[in-house]
Order: C-alpha cells, then sequence, then structure tokens
C-alpha cells in the first residue's frame, strides 16, 4: 500500500491519549485521528452488548469520514469485549489493547499482582482467560474503579487528583504486602501515573500496554505502508461523538499530545 498510515485512535474519552503518546514516538508520516466517544463515556459500566453494538456504530461512522486504514481501540474495556465482532466487520487491520497481564507476571519477583481496570474490565472472560494463561503461578488481586476514570479525565482537564482519594481506591492492593507490580488495565491510568505512583505505600512495578502497542503498530506500518515519508513530521486531528463543554477545557492538554485539530462526528445511530 502506498498511501500514508491513517491511523484512527480509539476510545471512550481521554485515556487513549496514553497510547497516542507512544505511537507519535514511533515512525513519522503518520496521519493519528484520535477519536473519543464522549458521548457514551464511561464504557467501564456498560454492558458487553451495548458495547458491541456502539463500538461497531461509531467505528463504522469514523473510518468512512477519515478513510483511517489502521484501527487502534486504545480501550481495555471495548477491546475486552468487541474484537472479535469488528475484526469481522472491517477490513482494515485492527490492533486491541488489553490488560498486560503476561509482562506483569514475567515481572513480578512475589508472584502477587494487582490488576487496575475498569469494573467492565476486571470482570470480563477475556481477562480471566489471560491470567489463566499467562498468571496461572500469581494471586492476582482485581480492582475495578470507574471513578479513577474520571480523576485522570478532571486531571487532563486541570482539576488535580486528591492523593487520599487514590489511596482510599487503591488501598486493597495493599492489603498484603507482598504485591510488587501493578497493570494499568486501563488506558485512562497511564495519564495519572505520578499520582497513582504519590498514593502507593512503597516502589512497584507499573505495567501498562502502550509500547507494546506501539512496536504491534510500527510492524504493521513497515509491511502495509512501504513508501511513507518516515521523515515528514505526523499530523494529529481528534474527534468527538458530542459536542460538549466539557472538550473547552481540554484544548490546552490535547495541545500537548500535538492536537490542535478538534471536530465532531456527525451521523453516529
Ligand atoms: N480508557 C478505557 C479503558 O482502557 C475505559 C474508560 C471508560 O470507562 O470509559 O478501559
Amino acid at each position: 500500500m502506498n498511501s500514508a498510515p491513517r491511523i484512527l485512535v480509539f476510545d471512550s474519552g481521554v485515556g487513549g491519549l496514553s497510547i497516542l503518546e507512544a505511537l507519535r514516538q514511533g515512525p513519522g508520516g503518520c496521519d493519528f485521528i484520535y477519536a473519543s466517544d464522549n458521548a457514551a463515556f464511561p464504557y467501564g459500566l456498560k454492558t458487553q452488548s451495548f458495547l458491541i453494538e456502539r463500538v461497531d456504530n461509531v467505528l463504522k461512522t469514523l473510518i468512512d469520514q477519515t478513510q483511517a486504514n489502521i484501527i487502534v481501540v486504545a480501550c481495555n474495556t471495548a477491546s475486552t469485549v468487541v474484537l472479535s465482532s469488528i475484526r469481522d466487520h472491517f477490513k482494515i487491520p485492527v490492533v486491541g489493547v488489553v490488560p498486560a497481564i503476561k509482562p506483569a507476571a514475567a515481572l513480578s519477583s512475589t508472584g502477587m499482582i494487582g490488576l487496575l481496570g475498569t469494573p467492565g474490565t476486571v470482570d470480563r472472560d477475556y481477562t480471566q482467560t489471560l491470567i489463566q494463561d499467562f498468571a496461572d503461578d500469581c494471586e492476582v488481586i482485581k480492582v475495578g474503579s470507574s471513578r479513577l476514570v474520571e480523576i485522570a479525565e478532571q486531571s487532563l482537564r486541570g482539576i488535580p487528583p486528591d492523593k487520599i482519594e487514590i489511596g482510599e481506591i487503591l488501598a486493597p492492593l495493599f492489603a498484603d504486602d507482598k504485591l510488587d507490580t501493578i497493570v494499568l488495565a486501563c488506558t485512562h491510568f497511564p495519564l495519572i501515573i505520578q499520582a497513582l505512583k504519590d498514593a502507593s505505600p512503597r516502589e512497584l512495578n507499573w505495567v501498562d500496554s502502550a509500547d507494546a502497542i506501539a512496536r504491534r503498530v510500527e510492524s504493521l506500518i513497515a509491511k502495509r505502508h512501504q513508501q511513507q515519508n518516515l521523515s515528514k513530521p505526523s499530523s494529529v486531528q481528534a474527534i468527538f461523538t458530542e459536542d460538549s463543554d466539557e472538550i473547552d477545557s481540554l484544548r490546552k492538554a490535547l495541545s500537548t499530545f500535538g492536537c490542535d485539530d478538534i471536530s465532531f462526528c456527525e451521523g453516529i445511530k
């Protein structure tokens, strides 16, 4: 394929920016389209059937409008449910972001790891299968929090996270002092990593999926877009599924991710 990589990075909210950041460190010459389904945010409390239908509809509209040629579902909550159906429905490559349980299990010296995600992600069969396949010899403590997602959203709007509140959310992970590794199984959480570290009682390994996703996308680009101009700077635009005052308070943060071009997507059923 001779066209430039047009990469749709999709999440319910701002979380996928943590994945976009890793992708922006890769080859140049990419057109990134950051898409937030803010109309249906948050995903973490939605049913699986809602998410399957919703993500399919939103992606159809976004692909029609943007002509993206790679989809990155930068959301664990969605990826752990929708990947197989959207791979059936779209002809372009779909890269999913799922909890980094395998590297976390490999990194833990104590065999006790924490899984910090949305309530949806930590309860999924998909996640349970990852644990059985890659962390069978570990004890996995799960914490599902939608509040932490909101805290990350607010943080990008200039409202600093509250250390005491975060400490209370994380407390179940520290009931035993054996736990040494935490999987950030929600793309929102790397955006507040310093606040998470500050609220933790000791040094830990924090593991997320961003670098692995960036490597996967880079290999797709190398295979499918050999003619791209690597020296050309990449471009970034953001698309939201609903116009709202909330977007204005995000402009400054979006700009730090290279994104000053913000628009809204019409026509989603
Ligand atoms: N960023 C999403 C994830 O990785 C979840 C946010 C939400 O609940 O909408 O799971």
